[in-house]
């Protein structure tokens, strides 16, 4: 969307529709990407969703309505071909990243960890931008995707705090180097999504039921939360640059974690 003036000089007012246009979600089969696929659809885009796996609509109905494609981000000849393959498109989101937990704390073990988690958060975010930016259309965006621990550090988590940090600055970067295309990260504290699955089913409902009690929006965060900033993303064309916070005032409380 871009804003035009009518007739008496006025801008047009705020339309939130993707109508027309084409939205690739990496990492858009489950969680936060599947809320931004949800959303983009919802708004009238055709929507390509991404990730290493193909999945049959038998086994996920919900996946209906969008076009599946393979791409592992970690393989940045394939990320190059997967964009090649999909041709112009207008707004690009990436939310794939690594599963928690194949480090410890910073003074433990070696930096194999580390160094995967990088892989896959960074340079897969990285590489994503680069490949897609040559077939942004004209207004297109890119939204990257981060959390709360890129400005709220934890103990053991120094490497998803480094691979967030170094994304959300990218993300300003790429809003200079690529402009008019606009760049922004969306920071989202928790949101209830398989990226928990570790968690018992009544270990993860006391987690929700925890969040519901100390989070200033007094709700627990889910994939269509996160769906709706990317939507406002995709559409206004006065922002760019800029990282938000979709975290229900996760920033102004103790941590619940
Ligand atoms: N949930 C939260 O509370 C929360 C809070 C803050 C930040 N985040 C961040 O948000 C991001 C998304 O998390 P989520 O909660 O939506 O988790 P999720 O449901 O586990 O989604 C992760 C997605 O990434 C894809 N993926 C993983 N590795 C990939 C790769 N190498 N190449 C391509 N796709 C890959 C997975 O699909 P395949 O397995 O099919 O490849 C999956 O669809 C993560 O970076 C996470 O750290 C989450």
């Amino acid at each position: 969307m871009s804003t035009t003036l009518n007739d008496r000089g006025q801008s047009s007012p705020a339309v939130l529709s993707l109508s027309g246009k084409k939205v690739v979600v990496v990492g858009g089969k489950t969680g936060i990407g599947l809320g931004i696929a949800r959303a983009a659809y919802a708004a009238g885009a055709s929507v390509t969703v991404a990730s290493r796996r193909i999945t049959s609509v038998e086994e996920r109905p919900d996946l209906v309505n969008y076009e599946q494609m393979i791409l592992d981000v970690r393989d940045e000849g394939a990320v190059r071909e997967a964009f090649d393959t999909i041709g112009s498109f207008d707004h690009l989101a990436v939310t794939a990243g690594p599963e928690f937990g194949s480090w410890g704390n910073f003074m433990d073990g070696d930096m194999r960890g580390v160094r995967s988690y990088l892989e896959g958060k960074f340079f897969g975010s990285w590489a994503c931008a680069r490949y897609a930016a040559p077939h942004l259309r004209q207004g297109g965006s890119i939204t990257l995707l981060t959390g709360g621990l890129a400005v709220r550090p934890k103990i053991g988590f120094s490497a998803v705090l480094a691979a967030f940090s170094a994304v959300e600055s990218l993300s300003g970067s790429l809003a200079l180097e690529l402009a008019p295309t606009r760049v922004n990260t969306i920071r989202p504290g928790f949101v209830d999504t398989e990226l928990w699955k570790n968690f018992s089913a009544e270990e993860r409902e006391a987690l929700k039921e925890k969040v519901r009690n100390s989070f200033p929006a007094r709700h627990a965060g889910t994939g269509d939360d996160i769906g709706h900033a990317a939507l406002f993303l995709m559409t206004n064309p006065y922002v760019t640059g800029t990282v938000i916070e979709v975290s229900g005032g996760e920033n102004l409380v103790p941590s619940v974690f």
